[in-house]
């Protein structure tokens, strides 16, 4: 079923918010709907050409080194500034600030190749020993028979796989790869579809997000899932039409004979707060700390709720794994707080990993254009959505939402400890902990969605030390994850079907 929908009531930022099922809308900006495309046609395109590559009176933008520089600030600076004797305007006399940092970062994107992505492509795996800075290793895939959306995977101890598929369900696939049927009487999902017809993007409402076997799983067997649940009738319904409105909420249950029994609500987002528009920014992630907490972000839901204590969107959350609130969370003692909130501000949270070692918790989120984000999220934290943000809205604006009338000051957000501009649609990551690959001992490992790499990424105190890309031109990595010997997953999107894939020494 595909509804339309014409209207769009006011306010609902849709075009901001990344990624649907079905249309990439990271491959949208591209397309006219955003600010870049048109105003490079009108201004630049006469001399760089269509698609960047050149023509007679200037010099081609993408497939070889800028004279001038190709960071945000040269190209900014080169935009701006122009070689007014070479022929090349200065545009700071034309264009404004934002239009200039518009044009740089569309620059950016198409030089990292982020723009023409060929969804179409098989997915060719590396063959024999890739080396790496540290380990060499071999990539074996597992399974490709899986729906082409699947979102979350948890590996469990005796490297069976649950694995769910956003509008489906949850499966279990073995060892060797067989993919079970879908597992009965798990929370209801749906698979059909609505589109925002201004923009385009396509979404559901009610899908299975993230899976995550307990720490101590041999022991206790509970299968947690985020999904978000579908409400025809509650929230705050914006359209004639009545679309289906959806909540966050997360379970635990046990899988037994291909049943999902012992079903538990841990937690979950209040009926009135349901709402008919995205999925695709629900967050859904869950990380434990073997401490026995449990960590979860949700996604925005509108531009109001987000700074909003009382609101549960754009947060991550924090409870204990039986679901009780932790008297130590930050906002507990904070008169109508949601007591479970963790930290604040978050717009797209995509990632969501614990360190064992150091106790800490890291997010990911997709900025708006150009700034993906990697947090680490500390007790009370407030990131600044939608008040501040390194990158900018997609029609070229500057983000900005809420200041006029807010407290918050810049200096009292938390900056990201990574920023990946321009966007390479980060996903999920982890932290590994593995006997496998010793050197990588604490390392992050990052997927993306759009670049299509794995990277592996070393901090220390704060600072990038070590980056790496691990697989290049892999697919789209929806998730990844690492067994008790330290084999790492990856879970890929694929038109053909999603596939599950394994890092292990050769
Ligand atoms: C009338 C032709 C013309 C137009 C229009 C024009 N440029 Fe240029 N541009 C040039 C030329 C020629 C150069 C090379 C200057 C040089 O050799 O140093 C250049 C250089 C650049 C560079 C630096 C390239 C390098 O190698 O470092 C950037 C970035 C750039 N242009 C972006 C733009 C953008 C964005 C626009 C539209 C707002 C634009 N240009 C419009 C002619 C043009």
């Amino acid at each position: 079923m595909l509804r339309v929908w014409t209207k769009l009531a006011a306010g609902i930022f849709l075009c901001v918010v990344w990624p649907s099922a079905f249309s990439e809308p990271e491959n949208l900006m591209a397309g006219g709907d955003f600010a870049g495309p048109a105003l490079y046609e009108e201004n630049c395109a006469v001399c760089h050409g269509e698609q960047l590559e050149g023509a007679a009176q200037g010099v081609p933008l993408i497939g070889g080194d800028l004279k001038h520089g190709e960071t945000l600030e040269a190209l900014t600076h080169s935009i701006a500034k122009g070689m007014p004797e070479k022929g090349m305007v200065a545009w700071e006399s034309v264009l404004s600030d934002l239009e200039i940092k518009t044009l740089a970062l569309m620059v950016k994107e198409y030089r990292a190749g982020l723009v023409e992505i060929d969804l179409t492509k098989e997915i060719e795996l590396p063959q024999g020993e890739i080396l790496s800075a540290h380990h060499s290793f071999k990539v074996d895939r597992i399974t490709d028979q899986l729906d082409p959306f699947p979102y979350s995977i948890s590996v469990l101890p005796d490297h069976s796989l649950l694995v769910t598929e956003k509008m489906f369900g949850i499966r279990t696939v073995s060892a060797e790869g067989e993919v079970s049927e879908l597992i009965g009487g798990a929370p209801e999902t749906h698979n059909d579809v609505y589109v925002l017809a201004e923009q385009g993007i396509e979404f559901g409402a009610g899908w299975i997000l993230d899976v995550q076997a307990h720490p101590r799983f041999e022991e206790n067997g509970w299968v947690y899932l985020h999904y978000t649940e579908r409400c025809q009738e509650c929230g705050d319904v914006m359209d004639d039409d009545n679309p289906p409105t959806s909540r966050n909420v997360v379970v635990r249950g046990r899988v037994k004979n291909g049943q999902w029994g012992d079903h538990e609500v841990i937690w979950s987002a209040p009926d009135f707060e349901a709402n008919f528009y995205l999925d695709v920014v629900a967050g859904g992630r869950l990380a434990f700390d073997p401490e026995g907490y449990m960590f979860m972000t949700v996604g925005m839901r509108d531009m109001d709720g987000i700074q909003d204590l009382s609101s549960p969107y754009g947060k991550t959350h924090r409870v204990h794994d039986d679901g009780r609130v932790p008297s130590d969370n930050p906002f507990v003692d904070v008169e109508g707080a949601y007591p479970t909130i963790w930290t604040v501000g978050h717009r797209s949270p995509q990632g969501l990993a614990f360190d064992a070692s150091s106790r800490q918790v890291w997010g990911t989120e997709h900025g708006p254009r150009g700034g993906d984000e990697i947090n680490l999220l500390t007790a009370g934290g407030n990131f600044g959505w939608p008040l501040f943000s390194g990158g900018q809205n997609y029609d070229g604006t500057e983000v900005s939402h809420g200041r006029a009338t807010s407290e918050l000051e810049l200096e009292d957000t938390e900056q990201p400890t990574v920023e990946f501009t321009p966007s390479i649609a980060i996903s999920n990551l982890l932290v590994y902990q593995g006997e496998m690959f010793p050197e990588w001992q604490g390392d992050f490992l990052v997927g993306s969605l759009k670049a299509t790499d794995l990277f592996r990424i070393r901090l220390d105190g704060g600072q990038i030390v070590e980056q790496e890309i691990l697989l290049q031109d892999i697919g789209r990595i929806r998730d990844i994850d690492v067994s008790p010997t330290g084999e790492v997953y990856l879970l890929l999107e694929h038109r053909s079907g999603g596939q599950i894939v394994r890092l292990a020494s050769p």
